[in-house]
């Protein structure tokens, strides 16, 4: 199923919440690809773009959150650092058994929607506050 951004995922800054729309709508088209059988390298090509894209969207977010001396940055670098460590090895190990597409996919769902609702509301009040919507 597709995930869409909704109110319920906002964090409050214009920027941020742009930029996880756009990686809420590669999922899915990672999701299409899929479904649809468009092929590895069409795989390859939107995890690639994904991935970097999510490197990009993290240091906006971890320069902000800097930038506003939020008290649990460290922690939250971490968690983008854990998350791009796993996933280097999920697009550069496919010959692992469960590196199927398919989990690759839930793995990137899971942990996005999660991370959003989770971990990045935590920032939302703490940069309302401090004007920085
Ligand atoms: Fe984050």
């Amino acid at each position: 199923m597709p995930v869409s951004w909704t109110e319920d995922l906002s964090v409050n800054n214009t920027t941020l919440n742009a930029q996880h729309k756009k990686l809420l709508n590669m999922l899915n088209e990672l999701e299409t690809a899929i479904l649809l059988n468009q092929g590895d390298v069409r795989y390859h090509e939107i995890i690639t773009k994904m991935s970097n894209y999510a490197k990009e969207h993290f240091q906006t977010e971890e320069a902000l959150l800097t930038e506003h001396a939020f008290p649990d940055v460290e922690e939250h670098i971490s968690e983008h650092d854990e998350f791009v460590a796993n996933l280097m090895i999920l697009m550069f190990e496919p010959e692992a058994e469960d590196n199927t597409p398919e989990n690759v996919l839930a793995f990137l769902k899971e942990w996005l929607v999660n991370h959003i609702m989770g971990t990045d509301k935590q920032y939302a009040a703490y940069l309302s506050e401090r004007g920085a919507g």
